[in-house]
C-alpha cells in the first residue's frame, strides 16, 4: 500500500508553508542517499496552481531570482549547490520525439529534483514518479494530495509527516 496524504490550502500562504516544509524533506533525502535524484510530477488543471508550488520549492532551496513558468520553453534550471532543480511544463510539447532532441535523459541525475507539470504528454519518455503531487480546486482554495509511487515516495512522506509531529 502506498501512502497518499491529503491537505486544503485556504490561500497561497498556506501552500507557501507547505512548500518549505516539503523542501526540507526532499533535501533530508538527498543528504542521505547521495546517488540518488528525485522525480515529482504535478498534476492538476490549469490554475490549480502548480507553477506557484514549484515556485515556493524553488525558492525555499534558495533561489532568490524570479520562477518563470516554463511553458515555452519547456524546462526552467537552477543550479543551487549542491543540488540542480529542473522545473518542466510539458503543456505545449508537440511530440514527445522533442525530448529526445534536448537530451531529456541529463536532465534525471543524483542530488536533482524534477518537477514536471503535464508529464504525461512526455510519456514514455521520461522516467516514473517518485511522488505524483495532485492539485484540485475545492472551495475557495485547492487541495493537494501527495501520492508516494514507490518506496523513495514513502521515504520523503514518512519524512514529512515525522518532522510535522517533531
Ligand atoms: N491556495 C492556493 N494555492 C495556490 N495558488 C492559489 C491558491 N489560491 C489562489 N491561487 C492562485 O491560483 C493561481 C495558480 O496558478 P499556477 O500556479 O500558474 O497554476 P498551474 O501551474 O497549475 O496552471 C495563481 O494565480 C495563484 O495566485
Ligand atoms: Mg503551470
Amino acid at each position: 500500500m502506498m501512502t497518499k496524504i491529503q491537505f486544503y490550502f485556504e490561500n497561497e500562504t498556506q501552500m507557501l508553508e507547505f512548500a518549505s516544509k516539503l523542501a526540507v524533506s526532499f533535501q533530508d533525502f538527498f543528504a542521505n542517499h547521495r546517488d540518488k535524484g528525485l522525480v515529482i510530477y504535478l498534476n492538476g488543471e490549469l490554475g490549480a496552481g502548480k507553477t506557484t508550488l514549484t515556485r515556493n520549492i524553488v525558492q525555499a532551496f534558495g533561489h532568490k531570482g524570479n520562477v518563470k513558468s516554463p511553458t515555452y520553453t519547456l524546462v526552467e534550471e537552477y543550479h543551487l549547490p549542491p543540488y540542480s532543480l529542473y522545473h518542466f511544463d510539458l503543456y505545449r510539447l508537440a511530440d514527445p520525439e522533442e525530448l529526445e532532441f534536448m537530451g531529456i535523459r541529463d536532465y534525471f541525475r543524483p542530488q536533482t529534483l524534477c518537477l514536471l507539470e503535464w508529464a504525461m504528454r512526455g510519456q514514455g519518455m521520461i522516467p516514473n514518479a517518485d511522488i505524483i503531487i495532485q492539485i484540485d480546486y475545492a472551495q475557495t482554495g485547492r487541495n493537494l494530495e501527495l501520492q508516494a509511487q514507490n518506496e523513495i515516495g514513502q521515504t520523503i512522506i514518512a519524512n514529512f509527516l515525522a518532522n510535522q509531529t517533531a
